[in-house]
């Protein structure tokens, strides 16, 4: 629809769009359509902004269907601390950090303002320590001052000949702002940022960006010997699931020395069904609760006292929108006591050790936005831990829940920081924090070869949480 259109039937229906809106809503045919009717039955308020308009949005998007089948509410998942009889592994979930049991959104404009509010808080607090920002004011004011220092939300990023041409948000107003291509800053959309920077009229020329960034801080070590397995995308019921690997896997974890005392599964579990067009003909368990059945029977054949963390992905059974809570209870029910559920994001602390998990579906909007090749998570996962964020685009391909707290902020410094979804494999250190691309259990897929992406499967990194030296488990 074109722009005088849109102006035209939303003033019939009595709504006035913000220019940023109209914007938006452009080359959005079935979101405008959806947006008139409910203006329509005067569902609408009379001013739609951009924010109203991605709120509305979002309420399309983030409540899939098999939530309100399959998702019973929960008690909050307490921070207690469990030692399992077996081990003697010392363990707890961070509860505050961890969505299951906790998500109260509705999708709604008002759940949307409250948790780009959230953000907006939770980021300016990591900036604190960057004196470049000392001084920093809410851009209505800034135009007052000779260097203006501002925190922003990234709200639009147009790409020029010369210089990226950005709109920054705060609660008090909106900056445009130039930052010439010789800087050679590459940003992501709806992350937050620091501007240091003249004034020429009304723009604001950045002479400075500035990220959160990472400090470096005392890393913890656990006191005693822990053997840790990162594994992620077993995809159970997948017709590309390496049958022969996992029973060299089951074989050389009973006896591997020394033993593995907790191994992470990082999400998709199982292959799933309707993740993508066409799935069906990969399945080679067309079910998906068979597909926990079997993936349950399949983890009961590992060692029993080795604890098994699991993470849902974009493959499981809980709603797409990211955070993602544990899996249901009556999912759950099929494993044996040495399996813990947890969302995802999650923080784990085993013996000590902060852990971050993420399965990774963030990594779909940061690698193409910074110019990142599918084959370099790693560097997707440092952008990520510069910025503080796992998530930041809204409306890409990751999609957000719009809950009262920004689960995806970086506000802890984890001591390793594990990923999976890309199916590659690999481990690095930046600025004293593990790094890890957990391996996978598929081969590649129809779709992987069509995009010519080669995984890495069966090739798993182990840590000893004592001192952080690797090994691995090949298969
Ligand atoms: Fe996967």
């Amino acid at each position: 629809m074109v722009e005088r259109e849109l102006i035209s039937e939303f003033m019939v229906n009595g709504i006035l769009l913000e220019p940023a809106a109209l914007d938006y809503l452009e080359d959005r045919e079935n979101l405008c359509s959806t947006l008139l009717g409910e203006a329509r039955n005067n569902r609408l308020p009379t001013f739609l902004s951009l924010s109203g308009v991605k709120s509305m949005e979002m309420k399309l998007i983030s409540v899939p269907m098999q939530e309100t089948e399959l998702e019973p509410a929960r008690a909050e998942f307490p921070k207690v601390e469990v030692t399992c009889p077996k081990s003697d592994l010392s363990f707890y979930v961070d509860g505050e950090r961890d969505i299951t049991g906790k998500s109260i959104s509705e999708g709604g404009m008002k759940d949307f303002l409250t948790y780009f509010r959230a953000r907006y808080n939770a980021m300016r607090r990591l900036f604190r320590r960057r004196r470049e920002l000392t001084g920093s004011l809410p851009i209505a004011k800034a135009g007052r001052m000779d260097e203006v220092k501002i925190i922003g939300m990234v709200r639009d990023i147009r790409k020029g000949p010369r210089a990226l041409s950005v709109t920054l948000e705060d609660e008090s107003s909106e900056i445009g702002v130039t930052i010439f291509l010789d800087k050679k800053v590459k940003l992501v959309g709806d992350e937050v940022i620091g501007v240091v920077g003249k004034l020429r009229g009304k723009r604001l020329i950045a002479e400075d960006i500035v990220f959160p960034g990472l400090p470096i801080v005392q890393k913890n070590r656990s006191s005693k010997e822990v053997n840790f397995l990162m594994i992620s995308d077993t995809h159970f019921g997948s017709s590309n699931f390496m049958w022969d690997s996992w029973h060299s896997f089951i074989t050389k974890l009973s006896e591997i020395e020394p033993k593995i005392d907790c191994m992470l599964i990082a999400g998709d579990l199982v292959d799933g069904i309707g993740v993508y067009p066409g799935q069906i003909e990969d399945l080679d368990v067309k079910d998906v609760y068979d597909q926990y059945e079997l993936a349950a029977s399949e983890l009961d054949k590992l060692p029993h006292e080795m604890k098994i963390f699991l993470q849902p992905g974009n493959h499981d059974y809980v709603r797409l929108a990211e955070p993602q809570p544990a899996l249901p209870e009556e999912i759950g029910s099929l494993f044996s006591n040495n399996v813990v559920l947890i969302g995802n994001p999650s923080y784990i602390n085993i013996e000590g050790v902060d852990v971050l998990s993420y399965h990774g579906a963030g990594l779909d909007d940061y690698l193409p936005a910074l110019n990142i090749p599918y084959t370099k998570p790693l560097e997707g996962m440092k952008a990520m831990l510069i910025r503080r964020h796992l998530a930041t685009l809204y409306g890409g391909k990751t999609p957000i829940a719009p809950e009262s707290r920004d689960y995806l902020v970086i506000d802890k410094i984890p001591d390793i920081f594990v990923t999976g979804h890309v199916h590659g494999s690999g481990a690095a250190v930046y600025r004293g924090v593990v790094i890890v691309n957990a391996s996978t259990f598929q081969s590649q897929t129809s779709y992987q070869k069509m995009m010519n992406f080669v995984p890495d499967p069966g090739n798993f990194l182990v840590l000893n949480l004592k001192d952080m030296s690797s090994g691995r488990v090949v298969v």
